[in-house]
Order: structure tokens, then C-alpha cells, then sequence
């Protein structure tokens, strides 16, 4: 399962894609605004520093502003993703994106049927929002579950790409679930790496080895 950074901080992408767990990196627009950066700049930044796939998402709601925009966040770099939304005009733009080679990510996915026609319009990826669905007393995991039946059905090579995830377990079920991917925000992905029994267990292995008086190096 690839795991993904949704995150536009570039010294919180640094630090954690240090541990080499990180393979690509999504933002959208309520995170660029939460930089305070030109999204060009950001962009640019974000992937000079990890080698997968970048999602920059368009903010025109017409198909021609769509293609506009994704054409030039494109040429940004070679491991740029558009993202466009799942409304009508961004799956034609998807499939234009697609005919020319540029890979999309589409995103806000709240049912299996509109899953069904992004990867009928050629996207990449596919974002189905599970915390958000959640929030809302939906059955985010169950999304999951339902578009990866399609998706094998029917042999699309879509990505399934679980967004909006809010905590570890969310992680643990989109993986049982047949995720090809999560992304998700940096203080979920460092608790990824906790556990108290884990921390716990660790402080007596310590005490007992510094009893031995030995070095292993
Ligand atoms: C990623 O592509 C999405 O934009 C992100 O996961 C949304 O998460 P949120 O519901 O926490 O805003």
C-alpha cells in the first residue's frame, strides 16, 4: 500500500520523508491557502522532495479553466497529478487529461457510482473521502470496499486513493479494504509509528539491557 503525505507544510514533508515511508504527497486547496504560498512555489517545493506522485488540484469549475490550469500545474514536474473534482465538467476534463497523458486524481468521491465513472473517464486515482463520510454518519470503509468490487468487476486500473483519513485505524481498514493507497495528514501519520505497549515495552528492554554493562558496537 503506497501512503501518501496530504500536507502543503514542506518542513513537516521533510522530516517524515526522511523515514522513507512516504510516497507521494496530495494538497488541495484549503491547504494551500493554509500555507500562505503561491501554489506554483509550493508545488514546485513539494516535488523536488519526494520523487511519487503530487496531487495539484484545478480550481476553475469549467471544463476549458480546468484544462487550462491543469496543463500548467502539469509542467510544473514530472511527478505532478491533477486533481480535478467529481462533478461533470471535471470527469470530460479527465478524460481529455488522459488522452494527453497527464495523470488525475479524482477527487471528492462519496459513492461507488461516481467512482465508477471516473474510472470509466480514465482517472488515475480516485479519492472516496472516508472521514468526511463518516462526519456525516456514512459508511466511509464500506466506500471502499464497494469500489474495490468494481474496480476488480471490471479490471480498471484506477488507483483507489483513501482521503480524509483521521486517525490509524482508518489506515488499518482502507488496507484491509484494498486501498491501493492512503493519504494522509502528518500528526495520523506519526501516530502510525506509536503504540503504548510499543513505548512501554521498549523502557524495559532498556533498563534490563543497561544492566548487562554491555556494548554491542
Ligand atoms: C486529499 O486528497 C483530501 O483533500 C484530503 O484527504 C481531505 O481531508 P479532510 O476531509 O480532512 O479535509
Amino acid at each position: 500500500m503506497q501512503l501518501f503525505l496530504d500536507t502543503t507544510d514542506t518542513a513537516i514533508l521533510k522530516d517524515l520523508a526522511a523515514t522513507g515511508l512516504v510516497d507521494g504527497v496530495t494538497t488541495n486547496p484549503t491547504l494551500i491557502a493554509k500555507s500562505g504560498r503561491p501554489m506554483l512555489e509550493v508545488i514546485a517545493e513539494i516535488c523536488s522532495l519526494v520523487e511519487g506522485p503530487v496531487s495539484a488540484e484545478v480550481a476553475a469549475m469549467d471544463v476549458a479553466g480546468m484544462l487550462a490550469e491543469g496543463r500548467k500545474l502539469a509542467a510544473v514536474a514530472h511527478n505532478v497529478v491533477v486533481k480535478a473534482p467529481l462533478t461533470r465538467e471535471g470527469l470530460i476534463a479527465t478524460a481529455e487529461f488522459a488522452r494527453e497523458g497527464i495523470q488525475v486524481n479524482v477527487t471528492l468521491c462519496f459513492t461507488a457510482a461516481q467512482a465508477l465513472l471516473a474510472a470509466k473517464a480514465g482517472a488515475a486515482y480516485i479519492s472516496p473521502f472516508i472521514g468526511r463520510l463518516d462526519d456525516y454518519g456514512a459508511d466511509g470503509m464500506g466506500l471502499i470496499s464497494e469500489i474495490r468490487a468494481i474496480y476488480d468487476n471490471y479490471d480498471f486500473d484506477t488507483e483507489i486513493l483513501a482521503a480524509s483519513i483521521r486517525n490509524p485505524a482508518h489506515v488499518t481498514a482502507a488496507a484491509l479494504a484494498g486501498a491501493d493507497c492512503a493519504t494522509i495528514p502528518p500528526n495520523v501519520f506519526q501516530d502510525l509509528f506509536k503504540h503504548p505497549l510499543t513505548e512501554k515495552g521498549l523502557e524495559q528492554f532498556m533498563s534490563d539491557w543497561a544492566k548487562t554493562g554491555q556494548s554491542i558496537v
